[in-house]
């Protein structure tokens, strides 16, 4: 059945007609009490929905249409290893990736959690040698520097995670340097490679499927590279030094060379975009130390209980999921910018530019029908005090609706010594809450504003939503991108469609491999639409002068 079908739904769209008739600054002075009824908290997170353009009703009401899209069947059937990606026929179990080692779930008559411990064992042993040094490159020196090529989730979970957590990074590993390169162009290697010293360089080649071109190129770039500066060092023996693969195609790994003592593997039921906390997430231990990376995984895991267990009135993914949902299918808002109020989550709207529009960027349910209501809208976003510089002009005096999370921790160097970083943090703090509250509530923040010209009026009532954590440290971060990923499958489950799959992105992939043929000196170039033709022509051109 459509979710447009059931009465909560029909209830929502009375509801949003009277309430959009509102201003969330007006309900702010209705209601002294608003902060207290709409904010949630699990552990050392909080979660304020005060500045939505929303009311206790209208979440109840959400609440109704999650109970009629059996969004609690949907739970259990993720977290007992259901089907859930149909498409694929497999199961998604980023959950088990982070469940504790005393517990047991049984797929296909094999206890998983037991293997993910085995291969938790694996990536601890390969991070503890290359600390220790015991790791040696051809030239018998340690390693100190490693270079992640990946792409996608082989790529910014990792990426993001290291750069969120670094000063969490233990004194005694802040020897070891940890590059990310990803784009085909091979930009990020051309830059790097002088920089680096071949003896000492371990290249990590992660990827899914080991069959993504672009990093499958970085890798071989990586290797000649090696190979010209180690002179008379084997093949061999390079790849069994400066390489690790990490994959879920052991064969693939095999057959690139590299050696099974190098291989670490994973499992086709752990979505690329959902694999940050498998061995994919290599690069994040050898930069915080395993224990830090099992920090990540426990405050994961704790999301999880809370997800799984919390009623949904005080279920934070829940919540925001369907918070999400009122502002997008009843508030018609097609935009959502991320914005975190901290130079060390630059890199999360990147991140979750994949989880959530790679995850929910689909026009088709799973029963085959297409959606005639709007599913995952655009998403983007900055480092907040960067894009109070750059794009809030258009937040605060555009013509587009647009949902705002802020992301923010609320202590920051209370035990550095340093006043001017204490002063630095409390700069921030006051834009975070100024932006916000700017932008929901409008220029009605100061008096006689009315009495200015327009061009300097500000109207507010852009739904804004606080994420704030007591302090930014692996644990809370694990519980911070357990949230988004639990919300975006809430999401997937009211709209009815797999969160699971991405077939958008495979016939660009099939299209370019034809491409490439045509980029030959003897390649034909006449058999595309005139676009592609006159292009191709121009390259031809260009390439031969
Ligand atoms: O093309 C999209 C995609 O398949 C993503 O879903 C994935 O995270 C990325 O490519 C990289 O894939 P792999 O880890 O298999 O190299």
């Amino acid at each position: 059945m459509s979710p447009t079908e059931s009465l909560a739904w029909k209830d929502l769209q009375a509801h949003a007609y009277y309430m959009s008739q509102s201003h969330i600054s007006t309900l702010f002075k209705e209601n002294p009490e608003r902060f207290n009824q709409l904010n949630f908290s699990q552990d050392e997170l909080l979660l304020d929905l005060s500045k939505q353009l929303i009311t206790e009703d209208t979440l109840d009401l959400l609440l109704k249409l999650a109970k009629d899209r059996q969004l609690s069947n949907w739970i259990e059937k993720l977290y007992s290893g259901e089907h859930v990606n149909h498409s694929e026929n497999r199961p998604a179990l980023h959950t088990a990736l982070r469940t504790p080692e005393n517990s047991s779930l049984l797929i296909q008559g094999n206890n998983i959690i037991k293997e993910v411990h085995q291969n938790l064992k694996r990536l601890e042993t390969i991070v503890s040698r290359i600390h220790s040094g015991q790791w040696r490159g051809f030239t018998g020196h340690s390693i100190n520097t490693v270079v992640n090529i990946g792409v996608g989730g082989s790529d910014l979970g990792p990426l993001m995670a290291c750069k969120a957590l670094a000063e969490s990074q233990p004194k005694e590993l802040q020897n070891i340097n940890v590059h990310f390169v990803s784009s085909m162009d091979g930009s990020q290697l051309a830059e790097i490679l002088n920089t680096l010293n071949p003896a000492r360089t371990l290249f990590v080649i992660a990827s899914k499927s080991f069959t993504t071109i672009d990093t499958l190129a970085n890798a071989i770039t990586a290797k000649e590279w090696l190979k010209k500066a180690s002179n008379a060092a084997s093949e061999d023996i390079l790849i069994s030094r400066h390489f690790v693969g990490v994959s879920a195609n052991p064969n693939k790994m095999t057959e690139w060379g590299i050696p099974e003592s190098n291989q670490l593997e994973f499992w086709d039921w752990t979505g690329g975009r959902y694999s940050m906390w498998s061995t994919i997430g290599l690069p994040i231990a050898l930069k915080l130390g395993t224990q830090g990376f099992k920090e990540l995984l426990a405050g994961a895991h704790a999301m999880d209980q809370h997800f799984r267990q919390a009623p949904f009135e005080k279920n934070l993914p829940v919540l925001l999921a369907m918070v999400g949902i009122w502002n997008i299918n009843f508030l018609n808002i097609n935009a959502h910018a991320i914005l975190p109020y901290d130079g060390r989550l630059s890199h999360i709207p990147a991140y979750l530019e994949q989880l959530e529009m790679e995850s929910n960027g689909k026009s088709v349910t799973r029963e085959g029908q297409i959606t005639d209501y709007k599913t995952c809208p655009i998403l983007w976003g900055e480092v907040g005090t960067n894009a109070q510089h750059a794009f809030y002009q258009l937040l605060h005096q555009g013509t587009e609706v647009v949902m705002c999370d802020f992301i923010v921790s609320a202590r920051r160097y209370h035990d550095t010594e340093n006043p001017d970083l204490q002063h630095q943090h409390q700069l921030n703090l006051a834009n975070c809450l100024a932006q916000s509250r700017i932008l929901a509530l409008g220029d009605s923040v100061v008096e006689d504003s009315d009495k200015a010209p327009v061009y300097k009026r500000y109207k507010g009532n852009q739904p804004c939503t606080t994420l704030m954590l007591d302090e930014l440290t692996p644990f809370t971060f694990g519980q911070l991108i357990a949230l988004y990923e639990h919300k975006v499958f809430v999401q997937s489950v009211i709209w009815g469609i797999n969160p699971f799959d991405q077939w958008g992105v495979e016939l660009g992939k099939r299209e370019a491999t034809t491409l490439l043929d045509t980029l030959t000196p003897t390649g034909s170039r006449d058999a595309f639409d005139s676009s592609t033709c006159g292009l191709l022509k121009q390259i031809a051109k260009k390439a031969s002068n």
